[in-house]
Formats: C-alpha cells, structure tokens, sequence
C-alpha cells in the first residue's frame, strides 16, 4: 500500500481531456520518432509493441512535449521506468493489436507520491475507460482468470479487485458496448467515470490510481503514447 496515502487522495479529480495539446504537424513528429526508437517489448500473447522514449532521441520534442505539459500540469515529475539500458525515458509507446484489459499503473514504489498519467493518442481511432474505482497497491493487472493470473508480466496479477468495490454487477450495455475482451465477472463493482474516444492533437489526463483498459472496440490497431507522473 503506499505512504503518502492522503498526498495521494488530495490530488485526485476526474479524468480530464485537453483539446489541441498539439498541432497535428506536432503529431507526425511523435509518429515519427515512434518509428525511429528501438522496440523494448514485443509481447505476442498480448499483441502489444511498446518503446520506451529514451532521453537520447529527440531533444527537441522532447522540449515541445515538457513545455506543454507544465502547461497543463503543476508541479511533477516524469515517473516512467527506464529503459532497457537504464536511460530514463518520456514515456511508452504502446502500439496495440489487441484491447488491454483492466489494469492500474501505480508502480512499485510506496515511498512516491504517485499523481497523473497522461496519454497522447497517434492513430485516429481508439477508445480507452477510465473507471471510478481506485486501487493504491502496486501495478496490477485485475482478472479473475486462472491462466491470466499465472502469467509473467510487468505488473503484478491479482484478482483482489472483486472483493472491493462492493460486488454489484456490471452494466450490461456497457460491457457488450465497449469491454466485451473482459469477462463481465471480472468488472464487479466497477463503474466508468470517462470513456475517452481518440483524437489526434488531444492528451487524456487521469490518476495513477484510477482503474483502467482499452474499449474493446479496437480496428486493426492503435498507437499512443502515455507517460507517469508523481507530485513533486
Ligand atoms: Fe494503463
């Protein structure tokens, strides 16, 4: 459980989404340097490409990115886990083929004061849920699948989520409509605060406590950049 457990609450709020973060010229050059950076993770059971921004490429995007998003946050600090060759990085590209399930990025280390994750979608279509319900342990990945629950993988498995957010059914409509890829058991108790249909040009910004996953209504693919944050 983390430390800082009022610091933490004090800065939640709602998802929110800011309109023009960035020129669409602006995200070319984020899809161009998606395609220039070595991949870090090709994870074929989860249909997943992710790369790590390391600091070494692309200093002046770099700058564009930060400014903004001082901008538009106060007070923070890039939280992401470095790179394969201990580099710090800006954030994940993640290209999916496959919609991730319900998961929550809140890291591994209870001595930080965990705030916002941001997410700049690169391809047009995509669809990400943001739910009310919150978790302050670790990073996990919630299923209630024995196979799921033994397999490897960044975050930890667990299917605790069940037993704390009261148990009460999940909505029918909502599940055949945008998370059909989960078991409607597997999103007892939970109830959606946004759900986020992309745009180019725009950033999502939510808390590193909020329960969240794709929509299952993924064409082909998606692409999007997402980077961690704590309070400073
Ligand atoms: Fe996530």
């Amino acid at each position: 459980m983390h430390k800082f457990l009022e610091k933490i609450k004090s800065s939640e709020q709602k998802p929110y989404v800011i309109k023009n973060f960035i020129s669409l010229d602006e995200v070319k050059l984020f899809q161009k340097l998606y395609n220039e950076l070595p991949v870090e993770i090709n994870n074929r059971r989860q249909k997943i490409i992710k790369k790590k921004w390391s600091v070494d490429f692309d200093l002046n995007l770099q700058k564009i990115y930060l400014d903004k998003l001082r901008l538009n946050l106060d007070n923070f600090k890039m939280d992401n886990p470095k790179t394969k060759d201990g580099k710090d990085s800006l954030g994940l590209f993640q290209e999916s083929f496959m919609p991730v399930s319900l998961h929550v990025d809140s890291g591994f280390d209870f001595s930080k004061v965990i705030f916002k994750q941001t997410l700049l979608p690169l391809s047009d279509m995509g669809e990400t849920v943001i739910f009310k319900n919150r978790f302050y342990g670790c990073a996990t990945t919630f299923s209630i699948s024995p196979e799921e629950l033994k397999a490897n993988g960044y975050n930890k498995r667990s299917s605790e989520h069940i037993d704390l957010y009261g148990g009460k059914s999940f909505d029918e409509n909502t599940h055949k409509n945008y998370l059909n890829h989960e078991d409607i058991n597997n999103l007892k108790g939970l109830e959606v605060d946004l759900i986020y249909k992309w745009k180019l040009g725009d950033l999502l910004i939510f808390d590193r406590t909020s329960l969240h996953c794709a929509s299952s209504n993924l064409i082909n693919k998606k692409l999007g950049l997402t980077s961690l944050t704590i309070k400073l």
